[in-house]
């Protein structure tokens, strides 16, 4: 079959398809045929340099989500020709990922997704994404229509998701970037405000200004100063490191976390049938779309990561097989 295997920190000009042995199904796992998936910051930081760590199987086919169709299955729930969806628990990381013809999925990462109109296109901009900012939005940061939030990275497509899903639910939402290049594209999502992110917040922002909730996307590198920035009660939910720090150095919580201010976490490892329905249905009963920028052929996917990489994409790229 065809795929993209990577061997060490690879550039995009240097991502080429090869030729691999189509995977086995066996017991535990599901054979999908990849029809398409989107792509990732995590398998940008993999192609650059995660790849050199231990934990990293190589070769390794990247890609750490797909849907498709089931090709072969030993399992009776997972029926040849249905429609999944598969993301994370390791894939495109421990084991071989989506940038292929055929992916195998341990079964406990696979979901049905059972008759829903949506292109394989749109399809494939919901999985990781949609997951991620669901789980920070409401199992994280218990998010409700009274809250206000406020996103900061919000120009990444966790971030953009974050905003049309809240935004949707009622939310007051003020999305945070870099610049203002996608402030247009930001408020066409639902931000009721957007504002520059280079300056400290916690310093600037009024009291009366501050939000209830906080999705940090940049990470530790403005994680304390979010801490800050939040009103008394709020919670921060750590998701993203679009920052590029990985660590907060020397945190000492007692001083840096303020007086009855919460600080969560959100992690993409463990989804769940349950949470998928949950999104597909929120997105289908507010009529929502999955946000998509850009498709591309699988020939062309060095091209793709390219422009994620240089931050041009303005939502989801996807590849279609
Ligand atoms: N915790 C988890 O399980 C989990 C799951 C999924 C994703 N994540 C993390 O969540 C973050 C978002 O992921 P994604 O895939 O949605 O990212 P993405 O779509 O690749 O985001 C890229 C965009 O983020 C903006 N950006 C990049 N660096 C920035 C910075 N230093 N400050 C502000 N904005 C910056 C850029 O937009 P502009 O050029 O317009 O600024 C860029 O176009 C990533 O850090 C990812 O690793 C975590």
């Amino acid at each position: 079959m065809k795929a993209i295997q990577l061997f060490k920190p690879t550039e995009t000009k240097d991502m080429k398809i090869c030729e691999v042995e189509k995977p086995q199904v066996k017991e535990g796992w599901v054979l999908v045929k990849v029809k398409a998936f989107g792509l990732n910051h995590s398998e940008v930081i993999l192609r650059q340099f995660e790849i050199e760590n231990d934990y990293i199987t190589k070769p390794i086919i990247p890609g750490i989500e797909c849907v498709g169709e089931v090709e072969e299955s030993l399992e009776e729930d997972f029926v040849k020709g249905e429609k999944v969806c598969a993301l994370m628990g390791g894939m495109g990381r421990s084991f071989n990922g989506s940038y292929a013809e055929y992916c195998l999925i341990p079964k406990t990462h696979c979901f049905h997704l059972n008759a829903r109109e949506l292109s394989w296109t749109s399809l494939a901009a919901i999985g990781e994404t949609y997951f991620t900012a669901w789980g920070s939005l409401f199992e994280s940061l218990n998010l409700t229509k009274d809250d206000h939030l406020l996103v900061r990275g919000a120009t990444s497509t966790v971030g953009q998701a974050s905003i049309q899903i809240a935004s949707a639910l009622g939310c007051r939402v003020t999305a945070m970037a870099r610049n203002d290049s996608k402030f247009d594209l930001l408020k066409s999502l639902g931000a009721t405000d957007c504002k520059i992110d280079n300056k400290p917040l916690s310093t600037s922002i009024k009291e009366e200004d501050k939000p209830t909730k906080i999705l940090e996307l940049i990470g530790p590198k403005t994680l304390r100063d979010s801490l800050f920035a939040v009103k008394k009660g709020g919670i921060v939910c750590q998701t993203g490191v679009l920052g590029d720090m990985f660590f907060l150095e020397n945190f000492e919580p007692i001083k840096e976390i303020p007086n009855g201010v919460f600080l969560s976490s959100f992690y993409s490892n463990y989804p769940t049938q349950e949470t998928i329905n949950d999104i597909i249905t929120f997105l289908e009963k507010k009529n929502l779309k999955p946000i998509i920028s850009q498709t591309f052929a699988f020939e062309d996917i060095g091209l793709a990561h390219q422009i994620l990489e240089e931050g041009k994409s303005r939502g989801k790229i996807v590849i279609e097989m």
